[in-house]
């Protein structure tokens, strides 16, 4: 597991409650548009991992740059908006993540984002705009404009860019009600004239609800739902009792006790995995050097190969129905089904 060492070059508050943190880029560091950094902080001695959207482009810019909205009693986001100052050393994982463009970029592109779901969106936005021919059109949810994240450097994006990049605000204190929450009535008024678009991609980010009305009603239109990205990071800010919290699954099937026998490049690892902990659980309790960041089934860096046995996994954001028939399993979710499970990792 590669780690970065990241040091603070700028802290700039952009919202009563979100601050931009950009740090000078380490040596080999490298992402695509859309990742996401993970950071190792220390706090009151504890390792807190969390994953933060990268809303810069490594190809335009030399600093990386994460927004931190701040979450009351979120350990994490009140650490790095309280106690951080800039020269700060942080630690960090190789970029991650799946919410990125496809190669060859599509010609018609549409972003949908509310609040803090901007910030991958950003850096996607400004790929699309500088390295490509493709029109952009942004549809943008927030509270107000004084909360809207990047409002001033996206109006300036786009009186730069003005023949390929659209945006349509939604200010939910705005008194006109058609401009105040993005409904499906005005999704399907703006998506209308990409229906039978053959080259076009939809990128979502924000609170899960607004994401499953974007794409249940594009999907009802005719979108191929293979069209449409999903980014979430709405994160438990109390790691230790997240798993319970998100079972709702009526039809959980019984867990067993098992073995695991994973295989990490050349090394084997053989540990015990009981009823009521997923496989990344039992695997840290031994110090076994498995990766992840979310802890939540929602990132994508905890993908392993399951070779034997079977798991079910009480929550996947990420993985496509196909992946999972292949044997992908996402270590944070998984719970054994059978009593011994082979596992192995593609460590590039
Ligand atoms: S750690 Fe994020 S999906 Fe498992």
């Amino acid at each position: 597991m590669i780690k970065y060492s990241f040091v603070i070059n700028s802290i700039t508050d952009i919202t009563g409650d979100t601050r931009c943190i950009s740090f000078l880029k380490p040596e080999g560091f490298s992402y695509a548009s859309g990742q996401y950094l993970t950071l190792l902080l220390m706090i009151n001695g504890k390792e807190v991992r969390r994953p933060y959207s990268i809303s810069t482009v490594d190809t335009l810019d030399s600093e990386v740059m994460i927004t931190v909205k701040r979450i009351e009693n979120g350990e994490a986001t009140r650490y790095l908006h309280e106690q951080i100052k800039v020269g700060d050393r942080l630690e960090g994982l190789a970029a991650n993540g799946r919410f990125i463009l496809s190669n060859p970029i599509p010609t018609q592109l549409l972003f949908i984002a509310a609040g803090s779901g901007i910030s991958p969106i950003y850096a996607l936005i400004r790929d699309v705009l500088y390295f490509s021919r493709s029109s952009v059109v942004l549809i943008y949810s927030n509270r107000s404009i004084d909360d809207t994240i990047f409002y001033a450097s996206l109006t300036q994006l786009q009186s730069t860019f003005s023949q390929r990049f659209t945006i349509h605000w939604f200010f939910s204190n705005n008194k006109n009600l058609l401009q105040a929450r993005l409904s499906r009535l005005r999704l399907e008024e703006i998506v209308e004239p990409y229906i039978h678009q053959s080259e076009f991609a939809c990128y979502t980010c924000g609170p899960y609800l607004y994401m499953e009305m974007v794409t249940i009603t594009m999907v009802t239109l005719g979108f191929s739902p293979n069209s449409i990205f999903k980014e979430t990071f709405t994160l438990p800010e109390d790691e230790d009792d997240e798993d319970g919290s998100l079972i709702n699954d009526e039809n959980i099937p019984e867990f067993k006790d098992a073995t695991v026998v994973l295989s990490i490049n050349k090394n084997e690892y053989q540990f015990q995995v009981a009823a009521h902990q997923t496989v990344l659980q039992a695997a840290l309790l031994q110090k076994i050097p498995l990766n992840y960041s979310c802890k939540n089934g929602m990132c994508s860096s905890c993908v392993v190969n399951l070779s034997q046995g079977e798991v079910y996994m009480h929550y996947n954001e990420v993985l496509t129905d196909k992946e999972v028939a292949s044997g992908r399993i996402l270590t944070c979710t998984a719970h054994p089904l059978n009593p011994v499970l082979h596992i192995n990792v593609d460590e590039g």
